[in-house]
């Protein structure tokens, strides 16, 4: 089943044209990752998905679903719940600093809940569950041990592993991330991936904006290159990364080292 449909995304900053008709769909369970020059417009196109950014023109659905087109007027209503359809992981974690880290992963759905009619009648049951449920997703990414942990107690690698956890916390469509690993030191880098990996094992769909070709190449179903806000390849990584490659991407990728590709 599709799961995303992007068509014709197109954004400007002033006169600088960023995104120049993207167009790209995502079937469940799929991982895309999105590879391309800095400045190619990458973070960019995520934003839009998510509606953080306005697109000038282009429509999106999720499920069939037509969450925003441009034709459309008022198609903009209610983006805040739109916006729950995608889960996000940035480059830097974004942990709230006051919250333990079981805390970071529960908030959200402890805050939605408090809106629902029967949260009076039900309260402890439905925190109840929130809390077992927020202390699964922490097993998920291994850091059971650090439930109590503040961030400021936590590592890079595992505040981004608790910053994982809380995308998925509220159970999205689509989870994406945005370099996650780029404030990382190597090692921190490969717990980080690891548990992005298994996502990918367990189906889990994703958009993810990286520099970590290898990782893009091993694991994603499908690789988008975008340069200079246009996608210039498209396709299963075999497709993308395998001779005869593009000029662009050759010149791309031979930036990159053998150990790294
Ligand atoms: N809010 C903004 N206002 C003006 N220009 C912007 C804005 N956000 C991004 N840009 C410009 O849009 C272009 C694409 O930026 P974007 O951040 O999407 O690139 P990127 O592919 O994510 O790069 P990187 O790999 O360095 O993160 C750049 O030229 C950038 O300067
Ligand atoms: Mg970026």
């Amino acid at each position: 089943m599709t799961i995303l449909e992007a068509h014709n995304i197109t954004k400007s900053f002033g006169s600088a044209k960023v995104l120049n008709r993207v167009s790209l769909s995502l079937e469940e369970g799929e991982s895309l990752a999105i590879i391309g020059p800095s400045g190619g417009g990458k973070s960019t196109l995520l934003r839009c998905l998510n509606f953080l950014e306005r697109m000038d023109t282009g429509r999106i659905s999720v499920r069939g679903e037509v969450l925003y087109d441009s034709e459309v007027p008022g198609s903009e209503d209610g983006l805040r719940e739109k916006r729950l359809h995608f889960g996000l992981v940035f480059q830097s974690f974004h942990l709230f600093p006051q919250y333990t880290a079981l805390k970071n992963i529960t908030l959200a759905r402890e805050l939605l809940v408090k809106k629902q009619p029967s949260y009076k009648d039900r309260k402890t049951e439905l925190l109840e569950q929130i809390r077992s449920d927020g202390l699964a997703l922490l097993e998920q990414v291994g850091l059971s041990a650090k439930k109590d942990a503040y961030p400021h107690e936590l590592s890079g690698g595992q505040q981004q592993r608790v910053a994982i956890a809380r995308a998925l916390a509220l159970n999205p469509d689509i989870l994406c991330f945005d370099e996650p690993t780029s404030a990382l030191d190597p090692e921190l880098t490969g717990e980080v991936l690891r548990v992005i990996r298994s996502l990918a094992e367990k189906n889990t769909t994703m958009i993810i904006v990286t520099h970590e070709m290898q990782f893009a190449r091993q694991v994603a179903d499908k690789v988008v290159f975008l340069d200079d806000g246009a996608v210039l390849e498209y396709g299963v990584p075999q497709e993308v990364f395998e001779p005869p490659l593009s000029e662009r991407m050759q010149r791309f990728l031979s930036h990159y080292t053998d150990q790294n590709l």
